[in-house]
C-alpha cells in the first residue's frame, strides 16, 4: 500500500454523501437545500469544528478579490465558511477523491460553486502556478504528511510574497505515546506528529516568517467538556464530523484517544500564523 492509499483508505468508503443526507434529514434540515449552518456540525473535520474555523478566519482579512487556498480541504466546510464570510474565492485541494466529490456537491447545494472550487491532488505537488494565492490555510492535515519540509516549500511556492499561511493542527507534546486510532490515522504508521518548535523551525527554513503561535489546549478541553454536557442532556454535540466519516464505534475510540492525548499534554492543538518572506 502506498502512503497515499493508506491515507485516503482511512478517510473514504464510498457512502459519505448519502450518510450526510440521512443525518441532515434526521436533524430536520432540507438535504437538497441545506444552509451553511445546517452543514457545520458535519463538514468541519477538525477539533472544535466551526469554532476553530471562525478563530482561524479571524486571523485573515482577505478582500472580496482575494483568492485563498485550503490545503487538505476535506468535504469543504472551512472553504465555504471563509468564502461566505469574506466574499472571496477559495480553492481547496485534497488527496481523498470522495471528499473532493462531496465538497463540490455540497458547495453547489449552498450556491457557492462560483467562488469555491476543489481539486483532487497531493499537497506535496500541487497543480497550481507559482505565487497563485493571496493566502493559504490548512486544518488538521499535516499530521498525515511525513515530509513537512517538502510540504512547507510547496505551499510557499504557490503563495504570493508576503501572503499569510495559517496552520491549525495537532502537534506532538512529547510527554508520551499517543494512542491510536485517532480521527486522522488508524495506526501510528499514518501519523506524523512533530513538536511546535519543529513546526516553527521547519516553516522558517522553508522561507516563512512565523508571526504568532497559539496553544489552544484550554479551548479544546472546554469544548470537550461542553460537548459531554450536551450528550449527557441527550442533545447532539456540536462536532459530528468524525461520526459522519468514521461511524460511531471508531469515532468514539478515536475522539477519546485524542481527548486523552490533549489532556495528558501528548497532543497540543496549535494555531500558527506565518507569512511568506519576499
Ligand atoms: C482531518 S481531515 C481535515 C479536513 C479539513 N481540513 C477540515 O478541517 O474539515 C484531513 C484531510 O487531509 C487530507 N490529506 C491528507 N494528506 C494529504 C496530502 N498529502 N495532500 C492533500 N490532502 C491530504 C485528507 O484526505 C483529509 O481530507
Amino acid at each position: 500500500m502506498t502512503n497515499e492509499t493508506h491515507i485516503t483508505g482511512h478517510y473514504a468508503d464510498g457512502g459519505l454523501f448519502d450518510r450526510l443526507r440521512s443525518l441532515l434529514i434526521e436533524d430536520g434540515a432540507d438535504p437538497d437545500n441545506p444552509s451553511i449552518d445546517d452543514l457545520a456540525p458535519y463538514d468541519q473535520f477538525h477539533g472544535r469544528a466551526i469554532e476553530a474555523t471562525r478563530e482561524l478566519a479571524d486571523l485573515f482579512d482577505p478582500g472580496a478579490d482575494a483568492h485563498l487556498l485550503d490545503i487538505g480541504s476535506g468535504i469543504g466546510g472551512p472553504a465555504r465558511y471563509l468564502a461566505d464570510r469574506f466574499g472571496c474565492r477559495v480553492t481547496g485541494i485534497d488527496l481523498t477523491a470522495e471528499f473532493v466529490d462531496v465538497a463540490r456537491r455540497l458547495t453547489d447545494l449552498v450556491g457557492l460553486s462560483g467562488r469555491v472550487d476543489f481539486v483532487q491532488g497531493n499537497a506535496l505537488s500541487m497543480p497550481f502556478h507559482e505565487a497563485s494565492f493571496d493566502g493559504a490555510y490548512s486544518m488538521n492535515v499535516s499530521m498525515n504528511i511525513a515530509d513537512k519540509d517538502a510540504f512547507y516549500r510547496e505551499v510557499r511556492r504557490v503563495l504570493r510574497p508576503g501572503a499569510p499561511l495559517i496552520l491549525s493542527e495537532l502537534a506532538s507534546g512529547g510527554a508520551g505515546e499517543v494512542d491510536y486510532p485517532t480521527p486522522w490515522a488508524e495506526t501510528e504508521d499514518a501519523s506524523f506528529l512533530v513538536s511546535v518548535d519543529e513546526t516553527v523551525a521547519g516553516l522558517e527554513r522553508a522561507g516563512f516568517l512565523v508571526e504568532r503561535v497559539r496553544d489552544a489546549t484550554d479551548e479544546n478541553l472546554a469544548f470537550g467538556k461542553r460537548s459531554k454536557e450536551m450528550l449527557d442532556r441527550g442533545e447532539k454535540p456540536p462536532h459530528r464530523g468524525v461520526h459522519l466519516i468514521h461511524g460511531p464505534a471508531l469515532a468514539k475510540t478515536a475522539t477519546g484517544n485524542t481527548a486523552k492525548g490533549i489532556r495528558s499534554g501528548n497532543l497540543v492543538p496549535v494555531e500558527v500564523l506565518c507569512r511568506r518572506r519576499g
